[in-house]
């Protein structure tokens, strides 16, 4: 608190001075920069170092895909997943033997070096494809997409017609010749999945070969989840479930839907596990090879002073129960958690804090981590065709938010930020037919980004690398500054590797999940901190105030543009109170 201060004193004495004294120095400061690394500015430099774009690259893993021995009383793994009368397969686009490209643009899209369109191939026996992929081009090849074999007989139909959904003859960019798009046309009863390609205005032909319709009941609401390209009033989206989390059957399939101003927009479905039974998700033996194979690294800033602990090292450092209306008897707990009230709802009426005596509450408060463990909670996800192993990191101490504003490289925004007990944060969406990984899920203040395996960073094997962010501890997948505000000021994330890190697979429990038995301290659904009652607007005007009032416009104009969850912290909450202990990330 104190030092924070004081360092909040010293960087407004410099503002001062170099404002007063030489205001050249601002403009120097504003325009570097140096520290900003952010992805975008990354994947462009790579595009301009080589002559060939990303996705003429196939994505591979840094090592062989993790031996998951096949067991009895599951599924998992075994290439295939029955959804109730129909059999999908994924089909993976990066195999060439399995899927080719039919077309793609150079421009437009995510930084603008267009899309490409791949169709699967060579189908097993009897297998049928539902619709074809679409990745942009900036990104190396890696992706997939289901096909289905029928087994109940009435489950794939061949379309009836096909209706034109868009064409690229009229937009001047360079491309492999005009696409069209089709949708099919379904018989009654049957629903589309995902849209046909021809390089003519020729309609494909009526074949079930071209592409197959599929059994309304075995479909379920899709919507966008990726943009993927655009241009010109037209735009390609990858589709996931619209309804999804661990107990929705919407299957994420791997189609696109593509939009043309003034066309109609049609709609298209995805598939729907209504054999729901979870019998292709891993068993606790395979979930741990699993996890041993993608264990993340997590790498804290070098300055951090607020580290991760186990659970039961803060339970048996100090931390109390408190009870509202009874706060001058608060209870140790017991170092398994075992006298936390159990389950209810987030009503106040118990918090946990730390002893006030000042030594031991700022020691609980850094954390120890040698003591930390990840705690695992399994979940099913796209009615169980994939596993979601969420790891979970506790931080005793969440750190004040800081700010970068003009030339003030770090302003502490004072108790903005911090509190006791934080949760954060990283999922491993993995494929229940191959046991690949397929994207990672890095928790961001109330939010956070989903990042597919080709786009992250892989230390020793196949284990992606997370950067916790300085004091708030926000989960991201490269190191470098994100800023939340806008024109290159706003509230810092600092990420940077250094000696203080988790190889997460060396200190893990499984706590939630089929099978699972959960320790006490996950049904504890209080908070895991007092609420925090501070008035962030009065803080803020409080710092405002102490600003030369031509800078104090810009300084509430750039508070007003930050995101309100970015300063309203959550994190006393536990896993099983937050939103996507049960719902998608
Ligand atoms: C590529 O696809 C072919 C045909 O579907 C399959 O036989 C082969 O095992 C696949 N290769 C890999 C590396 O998955
Ligand atoms: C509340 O007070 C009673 C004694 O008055 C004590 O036994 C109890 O443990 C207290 N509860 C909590 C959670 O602090
Ligand atoms: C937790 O620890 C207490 C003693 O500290 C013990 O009595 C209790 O059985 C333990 N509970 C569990 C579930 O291990
Ligand atoms: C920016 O990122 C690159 C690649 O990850 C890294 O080598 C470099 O050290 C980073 N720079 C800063 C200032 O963090």
């Amino acid at each position: 608190m104190q030092s924070s201060s004081i360092e909040k004193a010293f960087e407004l004495f410099c503002f001062l001075v170099i404002l007063f004294v030489n205001q050249y120095v601002f403009c120097i400061e504003a325009g570097t920069n140096s520290d900003l690394n952010s992805t975008v500015a990354r994947s462009v430099d790579t595009f301009l170092l080589s002559t060939s774009l990303p996705v003429d690259t196939t994505f591979t893993f840094p090592s062989p895909l993790p031996l998951v021995v096949p067991a009895t009383g599951t599924n998992f793994g075994k290439g295939k997943i029955d959804l109730g009368g129909l059999e999908v397969i994924q089909v993976s686009i990066s195999n060439s033997t399995s899927s080719q490209r039919v077309w793609r643009t150079f421009e437009g899209g995510p930084d603008n070096m267009g899309v490409s369109i791949f169709e699967p191939i060579n189908l097993p026996p009897n297998f049928f494809k539902l619709g074809l992929y679409a990745q942009p081009n900036n990104r190396q090849l890696f992706g997939w997409v289901l096909v289905a074999r029928d087994v109940s007989g009435t489950s794939l139909r061949p379309p009836v017609d096909y209706i034109g959904v868009g064409d690229t003859r009229t937009i001047f960019v360079n491309q492999d010749g005009p696409a069209y798009f089709w949708q099919p046309v379904c018989p009654n009863g049957y629903e589309a999945v995902g849209l046909f390609f021809t390089n003519s205005p020729q309609k494909p032909p009526l074949k079930q070969e071209s592409i197959s319709c599929v059994r309304s009941d075995l479909t379920e609401q899709s919507e966008v989840d990726t943009w993927v390209w655009g241009i010109n009033g037209m735009s390609v989206s990858s589709l996931r479930p619209a309804n999804r989390g661990t107990e929705a059957t919407g299957v994420y399939t791997g189609t696109f839907s593509f939009q043309q101003a003034n066309l109609p927009s049609l709609s298209l479905f995805c598939l729907k596990n209504t054999k729901f039974d979870l019998s292709s998700m891993p068993n606790e033996d395979q979930t741990r090879v699993l996890f041993q194979a993608y264990s993340p690294w997590i790498y804290l800033h070098p300055n951090e002073e607020f580290l991760p602990s186990s659970v039961n090292w803060v339970f048996s450092n100090g931390a109390l129960l408190y009870q509202q209306g009874n706060e001058s008897n608060p209870v140790p707990i017991q170092p398994n958690g075992s006298n936390l009230p159990q389950g209810g709802s987030d009503d106040g009426l118990f918090w946990l804090d730390y002893p006030s005596d000042k030594d031991t509450r700022e020691r609980v408060k850094r954390g120890d981590l040698g003591s930390t463990k990840v705690y695992l909670h399994i979940k099913p996800m796209f009615g169980g065709t994939f596993t979601d192993i969420v790891v979970w990191i506790f931080y005793p101490f969440n750190g004040d938010a800081r700010l970068k504003f003009l030339f003030i490289k770090s302003l502490s925004l004072g108790d903005i930020g911090q509190h006791i007990g934080d949760w954060e944060h990283v999922t491993l969406r993995i494929s229940n037919f191959n046991g690949e990984l397929w994207r990672v899920y890095f928790s961001e203040h109330s939010a956070g980004t989903l990042v597919e395996a080709c786009d992250l960073e892989f230390q020793g094997g196949n284990k992606p690398v997370a950067y916790s962010s300085l004091h708030g501890h926000a989960m991201y997948s490269r190191p470098g500054l994100v800023l939340q505000g806008q024109d290159g000021n706003g509230v810092r994330n600092d990420m940077a590797r250094s000696d203080k890190f988790l190889n997460t697979g060396t200190g893990y429990e499984l706590v939630a999940g089929p099978g699972i038995v959960e320790p006490a301290w996950l049904n504890y659904f209080r908070k895991w901190g007092p609420t925090v009652q501070h008035d962030i607007q009065r803080t803020l005007e409080g710092i405002a105030k102490t600003l030369p009032g031509l800078l104090r416009k810009k300084f509430r104009n750039l508070i007003s543009k930050i995101p309100p969850q970015v300063l309203e912290e959550k994190g006393p909450a536990g896993p099983k109170v937050k939103r996507s202990w049960t719902a998608d990330e």
